[in-house]
């Protein structure tokens, strides 16, 4: 048994269950509504119950009084569904609707993915919840005051953890430390959302998602988001890698087609030693996807991973395969601008530095 809620005064409506709480119910089916700490502490969820009956569960008298909930205002990560429910509740569509904080993270787990990839999990306090559109990323904010900026690899619904899949740069500042010293327990600080590499839930249009490496991460969270969405827009996932070993969630991209007949799923590896008997395709991800798409002006496409890569995708795709390009989006793993100064200040000084991936 569940009941429907319509929320207006944008009319979209999801189904809850009368054990869940209504912010759980609309996340779990991608309608973003705003919240804070899902805890009934930052009164961030709180909208209006414009018809029907609700439980308030936990919400305290100090952050929704007597005298609101008389006029019908409710604490959606606390409320329950007793009926069906039509609600007042703005709905978080565009990046001007995210607040941008900073917050301690705990690390949670530390998954070694593959030799130079971790999956890292970060747990923010009991009554903390990061809200951010499927794709975008957060910087890690560093003791000397540089920052590091990595993107969510969950969907916003699934954030009791929020997941990292970060590539070990060797020599570099922080993916040294982590790949040697960090463990689990210890505290980050970080800062986001940010960034504008966000699924565009306003359009129809099938979606072209190219990803290298670590850049499978934001693609991982949008393409979860859609599912869970029950967006049925037809979507070609490309994972580009130069060996086996870094398409390290392989089995996990190979399942959605398996599961959902409008996901097609392309891994591509652009150096395939004899001894790995790869049997797929081979050569640049971006190129793999230009040979199966060669006309893309009907499709949106998104883009993660080197800087290499998304430039030569971006200028391939909109000069040879007529996407608008209004319709190409993209995150770069850019070095960060501290790392940049460096390196031109090591090649004034003609010192060697390593080359972009
Ligand atoms: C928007 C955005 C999102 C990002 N998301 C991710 C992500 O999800 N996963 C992920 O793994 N990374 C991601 N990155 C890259 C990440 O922010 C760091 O730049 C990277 O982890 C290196 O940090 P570091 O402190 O270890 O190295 P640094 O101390 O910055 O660099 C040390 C040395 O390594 C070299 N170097 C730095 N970065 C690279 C690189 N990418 N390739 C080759 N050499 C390099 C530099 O020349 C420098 O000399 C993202 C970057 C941006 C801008
Ligand atoms: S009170 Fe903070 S999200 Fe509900």
């Amino acid at each position: 048994m569940g009941f429907q809620v319509i929320v207006q005064p944008g009319r979209h409506s999801f189904h809850a269950e009368p054990d869940e709480t209504i912010l759980e119910a609309a996340l779990r089916q991608g309608l973003s509504l705003p919240y804070g700490c899902r805890d009934g502490v930052c009164g961030a969820c709180r909208g209006q119950v414009l018809a029907g009956e609700i439980a308030h569960g936990k919400a305290q008298l100090d952050v929704l009084s007597e005298a609101d909930r008389q006029v019908g205002f409710a604490l959606l990560c606390c409320a329950m569904a007793r009926s069906d429910l039509s609600i007042e509740s703005r709905e978080v569509r565009s990046l001007a609707d995210m607040p941008i904080r900073t917050l301690p993270a705990r690390v949670h787990r530390l998954i070694r993915a593959a030799p130079e990839v971790m999956i890292v999990e970060l747990k923010l306090a009991a009554n903390e919840r990061l809200q951010f559109l499927a794709g975008q990323y957060v910087d890690i904010l560093l003791k000397d005051g540089k920052r590091r900026s990595f993107s969510l690899a969950n969907a916003p619904h699934d954030d009791a953890c929020l997941e990292l899949h970060v590539r070990h740069v060797p020599g570099g500042q922080f993916t040294d430390h982590l790949f040697s010293t960090m463990k689990e327990r210890d505290i980050l600080r970080l800062r986001g959302p940010h960034g504008s590499f966000f699924l565009r839930e306003d359009s129809a249009k099938p979606m072209l998602l190219v990803a290298g490496g670590t850049g499978f991460a934001p693609i991982k969270a949008i393409v979860e988001h859609a599912l869970a969405q029950g967006n049925e827009r037809p979507m070609h996932v490309y994972w580009g890698g130069r060996a086996f070993a870094d398409l390290y969630l392989l089995r996990l991209a190979e399942q959605w087609p398996l599961q959902h007949a409008h996901i097609r799923f392309t891994p591509v590896l652009s150096e395939s030693p004899a001894d790995e008997h790869w049997a797929g395709r081979t050569g640049l991800v971006h190129l793999a996807a230009i040979a199966d798409h060669p006309d893309l002006s009907g499709h949106q496409a998104y883009v993660c991973g080197s800087p290499a890569m998304v430039a030569a995708a971006r200028q391939d795709f909109l000069r040879h395969c007529q996407l608008p390009a209004d319709e190409f989006f993209a995150d770069s793993f850019d070095y960060a601008a501290d790392t940049l100064d460096a390196m031109k200040a090591s090649q004034q000084s003609n010192t060697r530095v390593a080359p972009h991936e």
